[in-house]
């Protein structure tokens, strides 16, 4: 596993020209530049998360959290009442930054309920609380990714090779990832497994940043074109596909990166298990099935010139869904930290 941190949280030092603030991996620079970003202000946040420069629903979820213990940090001196005003107002903020990640709203509103059931007595002490808050966060999802590891590991053989879509590892969470964590602990157990990383059109997290953390972390990975799944699959090459979600409704369906509908039905085709990897936090209760979850449109230039190249005519209509809702029948399990599951 990369011991990169995509997102984190840097103490209070006495004399430190920062108080304690986020570092963000600016993951739109991979894979050829790695930047950190330090910060406290609301607007860069948002901004980060809105750019993908922290991306993956976990990662989101945590920078959240960080990002309104910021906020409370900022009102350390002020009444618990300001730091409360503050805590609501990153909230409502940082929630309009991507609609589609459900860890960002379940993280939302756990610092919100934690604030406002706290019983300090100083605002210090509720910011303080709050950072930890933020921390524990972190330190939890790190625990959640380690376990869907150790429980996908267990359905991984020696010289299986794994197919995924988009960036569900350690880039997208504090740490292993979803997705492909079990390929890191199945390494650690020994096992040799390899994967096939579909490149993920039109941010290309596949190529980037899955082909980039599995290279670090010396696990054997091909890239292919989205659109060469289909082949693969029928050339024998595939076992299982792996790959993580943002949002689970009740009914099993699951929201992940555009084009994971598709490869679950190819996987579907070619008798090839599929299987979604999640922390239980990504489960979206209030979703009763995948047509409750909204679902993210970005912007054309993303798609007629991503990485600054123009590569369809100025003008043309573009429509530019960035998830996909794969229905329960086409999932063989879901693998949370509590285990693996029907849909
Ligand atoms: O648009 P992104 O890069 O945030 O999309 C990320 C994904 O779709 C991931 O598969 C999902 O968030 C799970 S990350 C463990």
């Amino acid at each position: 596993m990369t011991d990169l941190k995509p997102i984190d949280w840097i103490p209070d030092q006495p004399d430190a020209m920062m108080p304690g603030h986020l570092r963000i991996l600016d993951q739109t620079l991979l894979p050829t530049e790695t930047v950190y970003n330090d910060t406290i202000d609301q607007q860069a946040i948002w901004h980060a998360i809105k750019i993908l420069q922290v991306r993956g629903a976990p990662a989101i979820g945590v920078t959240a959290a960080m990002g309104v213990a910021a906020a409370a940090q900022e009102q350390r001196a002020g009444s618990i009442e300001d730091v409360l005003a503050a805590v609501d107002q990153s909230a409502d903020y940082l929630a309009t930054s991507r609609p589609t990640a459900v860890n960002l709203f379940w993280a939302l509103e756990r610092m919100r309920r934690v604030a406002h059931a706290s019983a300090a007595t100083s605002g210090n002490e509720l910011a303080l609380e709050l950072v930890e808050e933020a921390i524990a966060v972190r330190d939890e999802d790190l625990a959640m990714c380690r376990a869907i590891g150790e429980h996908g590991a267990g359905l991984l053989t020696e010289g299986d090779t794994v197919l995924t879509h988009c960036n569900a590892g350690g880039l997208a969470t504090s740490g292993y990832g979803t997705a492909l964590a079990p390929i890191y602990v199945a390494q650690e157990q020994g096992k040799r497994v390899s994967v096939y990383a579909d490149e993920t059109r039109p941010l290309l997290q596949g190529a980037r940043l899955t082909a980039w953390e599995l290279m670090q972390a010396g696990v054997d990975v091909t890239v292919i074109c989205d659109n060469m799944a289909a082949q693969v699959m029928k050339e024998g090459r595939i076992d299982i596909v792996f790959v993580g979600a943002d949002r689970i409704a009740a009914n099993g369906d699951a929201a992940n990166k555009i084009g994971t509908y598709g490869v679950a039905l190819l996987a579907k085709a070619h008798n090839i298990p599929f299987y979604v990897l999640a922390p239980t936090s990504t489960i979206d209760p209030g979703a009763a099935t995948g047509a409750d979850i909204p679902i993210e449109e970005r912007g054309a230039e993303e798609i007629t010139e991503g990485f600054g190249r123009r590569t369809a005519p100025e003008g043309v209509q573009v429509y530019a869904p960035a998830f996909d809702v794969t229905p329960a029948p086409l999932i063989t399990g879901i693998i949370t930290e509590k285990g693996v599951s029907a849909p």
